[in-house]
């Protein structure tokens, strides 16, 4: 591999042993994959931030990083964490649990990155241009990033993510190589997809058709995804909330980091040659099969989630709608960022949603949160991915449909009842 002077005075250690130590990752998994070279990133989004997930064996590897003087250079976010570290206890968790939660933020806070922990961080505060190289992390960011917007970035690994922000650079392979983002896939679309719940759906079924591929839907009726003098894209809230909830189920079901739109996504619209001649055809003529993989046989329900990937303003708005005046029966938790929570204060949504019973999560992720800290058994949500990982990942029962038909299950205490 091709390294300029700079990076081989990194790889000798000339910046310390933490900078060392992250290009050595970066290089190394650019051999593994084929790169000839290393190329700047604009941003970072880490994943790994979960105590659950990381255990202290995680959490000692970032201690350790950040003690031999692991300092990020580049604008870094971090993936959710376990739980909201300002309403933990309103969520019901274990103060054991928060603080290591606290410790986890922490060591990351000591690398210089600050503690904005999202899984849209495009949404508020990083809003990455077209044709950008990124090295993010989450797997629906990454959709997100790569399809709506444009940019370039493979599905990093933690670690990964981390070495880049620390010596600022990735391995270019994969994704951020124009060559290799060609349809692998054309999925033609023939059945109703118009609600956001039913874009989580396609993205669901689609996921699990192509796999790792790069699949090209045709048949979707949205507006085309324009770019601004500045390169970057110009996107209704309606349109991201469908994007978002397609990438992120094609990303849980399959491994898919990057999909087009055939007249909707940036670079299809940019670019004529991403789809080649005799890639493989898939036809979809309806849904059902993911609402009923989606639906398991549970009536009471305990837990609503909205927000996986976590809320839009939009979303939130439409929430404190639908629950203005009324009373909750089950628990509901609208997951979001710090900032749009914030924002979201002055309209008074979030006021109307916890008037109701419900919680406006900043920063927490059901998927990675010590779930079996509370009484929750049972859970609906309008997200796909949500659908999908609650049972491994949270042993929650799921049923998953509309965000209306969600909001009022909270209501009803039930599926599907008024
Ligand atoms: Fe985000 Fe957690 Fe869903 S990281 S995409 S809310 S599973």
């Amino acid at each position: 591999m091709k390294l300029t002077d700079e990076e081989q005075a990194m790889l000798a250690g000339a910046q310390g042993p933490a900078v060392k130590r992250a290009i050595d990752i970066v290089a190394t998994l650019g051999r593994v994959f084929g790169a000839d070279e290393l190329i700047p990133v604009a941003s970072v989004q880490v994943a790994g931030v979960s105590y659950r997930n990381l255990g202290d064996a995680g959490l000692g590897f970032l201690q350790d990083w950040a003690s031999e003087g692991a300092r990020v250079r580049v604008p870094t976010t971090l993936n959710p964490a376990g739980m909201d570290p300002a309403q933990w206890q309103r969520q019901g968790f274990s103060s054991l649990s928060a603080e290591k939660q606290g410790q986890v933020i922490s060591a990351y806070q000591a690398m210089g990155i600050e503690p904005i922990c999202t899984c849209t961080p495009y949404l508020f505060g990083n809003l990455p241009s077209y044709g950008e190289h990124l090295a993010w992390s989450e797997s629906s960011a990454v959709a997100y990033a790569n399809s709506v917007l444009g940019a370039h970035t493979n599905r990093e690994g933690g670690p990964g993510a981390l070495a880049a922000a620390i010596c600022g650079r990735t391995a270019c392979y994969g994704l951020h190589k124009p060559e290799n983002r060609q349809a692998t896939h054309k999925v033609d679309v023939r059945c109703r997809v118009s609600e956001p719940y039913e874009f989580a759906a396609l993205g669901y079924l689609a996921g699990k058709l192509v796999g790792d591929g790069i699949p090209l839907f045709t048949g979707l009726d949205l507006p085309a995804i324009t770019l601004d003098d500045s390169h970057t894209v110009v996107v209704t809230a309606d349109e991201s909330d469908k994007c978002k909830l397609l990438g992120a189920a094609l990303a849980s079901s399959g491994a898919v980091a990057l999909y087009h739109i055939r007249g909707v996504t940036p670079e299809v619209r940019q670019r004529s040659d991403l789809c080649p001649p005799n890639i493989k055809a898939i036809t979809i003529n309806s849904l059902h099969e993911a609402l009923a993989e989606l639906n398991h046989p549970v009536e009471k329900i305990d837990l609503v989630v909205i927000g996986c990937p976590h809320a839009s303003l939009a979303e939130i708005e439409e929430v404190a709608r639908l629950l203005r005046g009324k009373h909750l029966a089950s628990a509901l938790w609208v997951t979001t960022s710090r900032a749009a929570r914030a924002t979201a204060i002055a309209p008074g949504w979030v006021q109307d949603i916890e008037a109701a019973g419900g919680l406006v999560i900043a920063e927490g992720c059901v998927v990675v949160a010590p779930m079996n800290e509370l009484p929750y058994r049972t859970l609906a949500t309008n997200s796909a991915k949500m659908a999908s990982y609650a049972l491994p990942h949270a042993g929650l029962q799921v049923r998953f449909g509309a965000l209306e038909e969600c909001t009022q299950a909270a209501l009803s205490g039930r599926w599907g009842k008024d």
